[in-house]
């Protein structure tokens, strides 16, 4: 099952927020994430807050049902505009994430935004985006969200290699990511993304360049690399501990992120976040640099956790537990915090650190400098932007070891 929720103060039944979240909120952008919590299967690496029909049959029965969903999550946007008052900022960025938000109908989608578009607005250059699974899209489901006011749209590739999706437990068969991005571009989808995982067991440095050559080929203007990550409780690290596939050792992974790099920018993708290149400025995506820069965004749907103002809060994880608070007027949250200065000087060093702009140097404390010395006679943060406009910048190496860099300037 996906991972627990953190503990935390109890959200107030209205979701009333304190008044210091919306001081001064008319200056920063606001985006909504929207969580589609269903898949048609799941996937072995995956813990993320996402349930199979299996999976939700007898728990929550029609309340979770993906047939009223889509009006299930226009009621928490009806709550956030009551919450958020006479906040006249329109919306800068949707994105609609899962699970498989593909598995609902086109019109289901167009309706969520829909709800945005009446209860907030949105901004007219505001970018629209949603995860897609690569199996659950046609040509006539592509131009339907197009035409709805979707912009952006990101396929689940992960991999070109037929024994490496396997492994993954993709459905999808190598080839139809590529055929999905040419779909999107003739549906006039303007940026497209292709997310793609390495390091799975089995997978060796020739099958992860074919996956990039291929991701590539494709022509996304965006590409997102992760790293696998072996979450506990999955079925993939029960494979693992019962010694049916091998675990990928951290030399291997840094192997694969440099030939990522080298690959990626040798086709004219630029990093701009330790996994996420982007050919140009406009290609990247703007509502994930709402979160690393500490912006506003309400996350509607179950287990969406928000930020608003230094205030921070997540909602019921189950579906049915979800439709059930709000079919009772209540608020989906689950707990909440305020955040204190210094856990937001942690945050946003832990986040800026591995954007391409780096963060302020001013931000860190003096073991933070003085661990930022050292990494940089280390290599690991670059000399120039430290010495001339006063921020610390990862350098290739330092990418390699972000987390590491990153634990050592918080102090
Ligand atoms: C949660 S999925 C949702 C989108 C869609 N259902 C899909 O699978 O493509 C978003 C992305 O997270 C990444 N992801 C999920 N679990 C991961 C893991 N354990 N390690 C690394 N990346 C992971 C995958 O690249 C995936 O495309
Ligand atoms: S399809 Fe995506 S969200 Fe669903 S289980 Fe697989 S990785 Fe997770």
């Amino acid at each position: 099952m996906p991972s627990a929720l953190p503990d935390g103060e109890p959200v107030p039944a209205d979701g009333a927020l304190p008044a210091s979240a919306l001081a001064g909120a008319a200056d920063r952008p606001l985006g909504f994430y929207l969580h589609v919590p269903y898949c048609a299967t799941r996937c072995g690496y995956c813990d993320f807050n996402t349930y199979t029909a299996t999976e939700l049959r007898g728990s929550g029965g029609v309340l979770a049902s993906r047939d009223n969903y889509a009006e299930t999550l226009a009621e928490e946007v009806r709550l956030a505009r009551k919450v958020l008052g006479d906040d006249p900022r329109p919306v800068r960025t949707v994105f609609v994430g899962g699970g498989t938000p593909t598995l609902l109908a086109a019109r289901d989608l167009v309706r969520m935004l829909g709800v945005i578009r009446e209860e907030f607005g949105l901004a007219e250059d505001a970018e629209v985006t949603t995860e897609a699974n690569p199996e659950s899209v046609d040509p006539a489901y592509l131009a339907a969200l197009r035409e709805g006011g979707f912009n952006r749209i990101s396929f689940g590739m992960q991999s070109a290699r037929q024994h490496v999706l396997k492994v993954l437990d993709r459905t999808h068969t190598p080839g139809r990511p590529e055929r999905c991005v040419a779909e999107a571009r003739a549906a006039g989808f303007e940026h497209v993304n292709l997310d793609l995982i390495y390091g799975t067991p089995g997978e060796s440095d020739d099958d992860w360049r074919a996956s990039l050559d291929a991701a590539i080929g494709a022509g996304p203007d965006h590409v997102s690399a992760y790293a696998l990550i072996v979450e506990e409780g999955t079925q993939l690290a029960r494979r693992i501990r019962r010694g049916e596939v091998p675990m990928t050792d951290d030399d291997v992974h840094a192997d694969r992120y440099l030939i990522a790099e080298e690959v990626l920018s040798g086709a004219g993708f630029e990093w701009y976040e330790v996994s996420n290149w982007a050919t140009s400025r406009a290609g990247r995506c703007l509502h994930n640099e709402l979160y690393w820069r500490g912006a506003d965004w309400w996350g509607a749907g179950p287990g969406a956790h928000s930020h608003v103002g230094g205030v921070r809060w997540w909602n019921v994880k189950h579906p049915g537990a979800y439709a059930a608070a709000l079919g009772e007027g209540r608020s989906p949250g689950a707990g909440g915090e305020v955040l204190t200065e210094e856990d937001r000087r942690v945050e946003r060093i832990l986040l800026e650190l591995r954007l391409r702009e780096g963060v302020p140097l001013s931000l860190l404390r003096d073991q933070g400098l003085a661990a930022a010395r050292r990494a940089l006679s280390e290599g690991l943060l670059q000399e120039r932007p430290y010495d001339e406009e006063g921020r610390a910048v990862l350098t290739l190496r330092g990418r390699l070891l972000a987390d590491a860099v990153v634990r050592d300037l918080v102090d």
